[in-house]
């Protein structure tokens, strides 16, 4: 069996069901990414291809509106309580965004004065294309995906279904894209950079310039102190070993200014418990202000962390 894939924006704005002949999603190309932000459902097109789409470590892009209404609402009143003037505020891990525009939209009422920046690991893909080939590449060049009408094949989740498109993609990688990549490394091929934030979140970036979307990654030193480090759903088991959250823990609080606070916490979906906290910078270390649910899955780490030992 074969199946084509979505690879041109009018498909989108014909075929409403965007459906295979067997009722099945099609893919839909990430190179569309940045040419549906306009449609009246970006939303749910932007969120349709990210849960597709996976990085380079197989992480997916995968946030909720509205994910932490009641952990946000008590957040920003110790926000309001332990801070004054200004805001530096970084927020990490941020997925494609969504929860990102949501807390900056309440937290800019409170505080007319505030420098958001919030950033993921891997936010940034390349696409290069020659003739009728196109292909994605990550920041450290791993193929993505290719596009070779009708044909979209997604390599981070290869089509199980489809034996006969697995063939197809061997012949075009091998012929078409490699030469491509080749031509790309010798300079003679120009990439196109797509940021796969949600469109909520890149439209928010481009109209307020308080809120601004970066690439940060937490295994290396922030840029700048700021008063505010909000990490949620990424300080978990499944992204850092120990010994790489004493990293992050020491470069967090190296990253805090003086008194700053430092949110964070994980959950499922929407409006579900967040097991959490803030915290404060101290000299020495953190001091707890608050705990939500059972507490950071890393409250322990984060409670013996001492300055002196790093
Ligand atoms: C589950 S999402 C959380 C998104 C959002 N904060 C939320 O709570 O809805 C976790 C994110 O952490 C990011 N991440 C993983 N390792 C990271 C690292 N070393 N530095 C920065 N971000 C990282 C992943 O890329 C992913 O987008």
């Amino acid at each position: 069996m074969i199946t084509n894939g979505i690879h041109h924006r009018s498909q989108i704005t014909k075929d409403l069901k965007l459906k295979d002949f067997f009722g099945v999603d099609k893919r839909i190309s990430i190179t569309l990414y940045d040419q549906i932000l306009d449609l009246p459902n970006a939303e749910d097109l932007a969120e349709r291809i990210l849960l597709l789409f996976s990085d380079e470590r197989g992480a997916y892009k995968r946030t909720y509106r509205k994910r932490f209404e009641e952990f946000d609402k008590v957040v920003l009143t110790l926000i309001e309580k332990n801070l004054k003037g200004p805001l530096l505020f970084q927020d990490v891990g941020i997925s494609d965004g969504r929860t990102a525009a949501d807390f900056f939209e309440k937290g800019a009422q409170l505080f007319q004065k505030i420098i958001y920046t919030a950033s993921d690991y891997n936010p940034k893909v390349y696409v290069i294309e020659k003739r009728t080939v196109k292909t994605t590449l990550s920041q450290t060049g791993k193929v993505l995906e290719i596009v070779w009408p009708p044909f979209v094949f997604n390599l981070s989740r290869p089509d199980r279904y489809y034996p006969l498109n697995t063939v197809i993609r061997w012949f075009i990688q091998f012929f078409k894209v490699n030469p491509l990549i080749a031509a790309y490394k010798a300079g003679k091929v120009k990439a196109k950079e797509l940021l796969l934030f949600c469109p909520a979140a890149l439209n928010l970036a481009k109209k307020d310039p308080r809120f601004i979307l970066e690439q940060h990654d937490l295994l290396k030193p922030f840029k700048e102190q700021s008063h505010i480090i909000r990490a949620m759903n990424v300080l978990n088991t499944t992204y850092f070993s120990k010994p790489e959250f004493e990293k992050v823990i020491t470069y967090i609080h190296d990253g805090l200014l003086a008194n700053g606070l430092f949110i964070t916490g994980s959950n499922q979906d929407a409006g579900s418990l967040v097991h959490g906290g803030v915290y404060q910078k101290t000299t020495q270390g953190f001091e707890k202000l608050w705990q939500s649910g059972e507490g950071s899955p890393i409250d322990e780490m984060i409670m013996d962390f001492s300055k002196t030992s790093h």
